[in-house]
């Protein structure tokens, strides 16, 4: 398989370069052929060379790559976040990488941040629709710098893109036996964009009899995901709405350092994310959290089909987090390289 890994800025680089050694460790422990090219797309490289990404940067994912894995992106010296923008949410658009899956498990009791709740109660996917909403960037500024100022950022709902992601929700449910889909939205008072997620939702679930369809708006979800997170199976959302409940799950799961992302058009080059962001204090101090970045890396391995090393990283870090042979972050004391050392071992010794 050939792969684009873009380190990015920060803690990126970090985890990345973990990341990479434990794609080496599953490849020979499997005997997977993996060709990885690495891009120097960044903040960095956006100053040296003014370019966030080249013209053909998107086709040439899309066309030279099974996959793209991306480490962190976000520079205070590129205040804009323009690089980030053409080359995390530009990629997420120009390839349509439409679902934003970001599975919600936690791998251990200790993690667990809800009194009286266990790993049990916290296993749940949230689908995030991943290209249109409020993150389209249609709007401008009027008067800008006065006191006068309007600024208008314009939200965009299709039928399209609200069917396929909700579509693309109930199927994952059915495939997976979870029985239980919640959309969650705020047409209580988006009346005209998310009345179009309701119309849809409604006409969707009629084809998944046996899955329980669930609305909430998203301010009664995000209380009962903290009082009660068992209740949930899939969440499906907007594109903002699940980029605040992410986080909250990524909470849940015990803290950004272990939460994976995906970002997937079935059946074409998709890219693969720690939800974590680019922590410039943190960087190259060997304190980051590989994990989130190892289980992103587990998610692509099973994307394009090997099932078989993806679930090898993912006990192993759970055994690794069962042993708190883990970073500070999630209550263990070592640094992110012997954690990802750890991690290879374990993986070594199952193998
Ligand atoms: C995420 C991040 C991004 C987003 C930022 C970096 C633009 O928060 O992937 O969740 O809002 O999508
Ligand atoms: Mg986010």
């Amino acid at each position: 398989m050939n792969l684009a890994f873009i380190p990015g800025d920060g803690i990126g680089k970090d985890v990345t370069a973990e990341a990479r050694r434990v794609l080496d460790a599953v490849a020979s422990a499997f005997g997977l052929a993996v060709c990885v090219d690495t891009l120097p797309w960044s903040a960095d490289h956006y100053l040296a060379t003014g370019v966030t990404i080249p013209p053909d940067g998107y086709a040439m994912l899309r066309d030279q790559f099974d996959a793209v894995f991306v480490g962190a992106l976000g520079d205070p010296r590129v205040p804009d976040n323009r690089h980030a923008r053409d080359i995390l949410l530009g990629a997420r658009f120009e390839l349509d990488l439409y679902v934003n899956y970001r599975p919600v498990r936690c791998l251990d009791d200790r993690l667990v941040p809800l009194k009286g709740k266990s790993r049990r109660d916290v296993d749940l996917v949230v689908f995030r629709e991943n290209t249109e909403g409020l993150y389209v960037n249609i709007g401008g500024r009027f008067k800008a710098g006065t006191e006068d100022e309007i600024a208008v950022q314009e939200e965009v709902n299709t039928w399209k893109g609200v069917h396929r992601i909700i579509r693309h929700a109930f199927e994952f449910a059915q495939a997976t036996g979870r029985l239980r889909v919640c959309m969650a939205d705020k047409s209580n008072a988006l009346t005209h964009g998310h009345a179009l997620w309701q119309r849809v939702f409604r006409e969707v679930s009629a084809d998944y009899p046996l899955i329980e369809a669930r609305h909430l708006f998203v301010d009664a979800l995000a209380m009962f995901m903290i009082r009660d997170p068992a209740q949930f199976d899939v969440i499906v959302t907007n594109n903002l709405f699940g980029d605040i409940v992410t986080d909250i799950g990524a909470e849940l799961q015990g803290g950004l350092g272990m939460a994976a992302s995906a970002n997937l058009h079935p059946g074409r080059t998709s890219l693969f994310e720690p939800v974590h962001g680019s922590a410039p204090p943190l960087a190259g101090k060997n304190v980051a959290n590989p994990f989130g970045a190892c289980l992103s890396l587990a998610l692509l391995l099973e994307t394009l089909g090997h099932a078989g090393p993806a679930r090898a990283i993912e006990s192993a870090v759970e055994s690794c987090i069962a042993a708190r042979g883990c970073t500070a972050d999630v209550g263990g004391h070592l640094g992110t390289r012997e954690a990802t050392d750890m991690l290879i071992a374990q993986i070594q010794s199952t193998t």
